[in-house]
């Protein structure tokens, strides 16, 4: 029999707390900001899963690609008995990944990690349904949760996919990298999914699609504003923005107000006043290059094995190791 448990590593009232702070942070500073992770409500989940379905927003398609040819390969060369996924949303690749390890006969453990309680709930449902031998450990945390790996059965593989790395700022993802390489033992391993440089106008037709559903994912941090701090923002007062930045390698994604105007928000006891065209900054998302990226993991103490891209060169998988 499968055993499915959730553990919450982020409290609710912490989470809400954390909430208030990046909105009271973020809203006062100059330009405005507020940190991705606050976009995945179960709307906003939701709202993902139908971007990874777009014609334009090609990251998806390409990881399944590689995940498709190289899944055996990865199984063979870690024999994990523990799958650590970080920000597993609806964990549907990780399928490909699951089924080649239980090929090798080696996995026991899944321990999908996401801030979406309702997005584990319903992956964790599935899972257990299609794999009836497996234990899912599902872990309700964000990214600089300790994983609690010492009470998994090693080797462990650590897979962290999508590209969301590219979510962190430079040195951040420095010191994210490094805290990842201090929890792992040796014989894990790390499986790192990352968004490749390419020309600009893939990058920002994968931001801002034809169909608005970006757009929606975007202006969804608003609703959770207005629904967890009583705040009023209009969505309809704002315009999505999708921007690359080609000094750091990375795609913006902005509100941009459409006129001059206030919102209230009455739990962070706050007003805040937005000029006509004033951008309220919401997401960076790092596209890489091979050099670079193999830097940042050799200063974090990994030795990276494998490199893997999709036959058009978009996306790229790695396998690394510590050192
Ligand atoms: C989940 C962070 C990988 O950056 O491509 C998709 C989120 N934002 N469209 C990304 C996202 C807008 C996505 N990650």
């Amino acid at each position: 029999m499968s055993t499915y448990t959730i553990t919450r590593r982020l409290p609710d009232d912490a989470q809400a707390a954390a909430l208030r702070d990046d909105a009271l942070n973020g809203l006062t500073s100059t330009p405005k900001w507020l940190p991705p992770k606050w976009f995945y409500d179960a709307q906003g989940s939701e709202l993902f899963e139908e971007i990874t379905r777009l014609p334009e927003y090609y990251p998806t398609r390409a990881e399944r690609e590689i995940l498709d040819a190289r899944a055996k390969e990865i199984a063979d060369q870690t024999r994990a008995h523990t799958l650590i996924e970080l920000g597993s949303g609806s964990s549907e690749k990780t399928r490909l990944l699951i089924d080649a390890l239980r090929a090798t006969g080696t996995l026991r453990q899944y321990t999908p990690v996401d801030v979406s309680e309702s997005a584990l709930r319903q992956a964790g449902e599935a899972l257990v349904a299609t794999y009836p031998e497996l234990d899912v450990h599902a872990l309700v945390a964000d990214f600089s949760t300790p994983l609690g790996l010492a009470e998994t059965p090693g080797p462990a593989l650590l897979a962290f996919l999508g590209g969301t790395l590219g979510n962190l700022l430079p040195a951040e993802r420095a010191g994210f990298l490094a805290s990842l390489r201090g929890q792992l033992r040796p014989g894990d391993a790390l499986l790192l999914g990352t968004d490749l440089v390419k020309d600009e106008p893939t990058l920002v037709a994968a931001y801002d699609d034809g169909a608005g559903v970006t757009a929606a994912f975007n202006k969804n941090v608003l609703s959770v504003l207005n629904r967890e701090l009583g705040a009023d923002f209009d969505p309809d007062a704002f315009d999505h923005v999708a921007l690359w930045d080609p000094v750091h390698d990375w795609i913006e994604m902005r509100l941009r107000a459409r006129h001059s105007h206030t919102v209230k928000i009455p739990a962070l006891d706050l007003a805040v006043s937005f000029d006509s065209g004033e951008d309220l900054r919401t997401e960076v998302s790092a596209k890489f290059r091979r050099p670079t990226i193999t830097e940042e993991l050799t200063r974090a103490g990994f030795t990276l094995r494998h490199w893997w891209t999709d036959t058009a060169g978009r996306y790229a998988l790695s396998l690394s190791t510590p050192t």
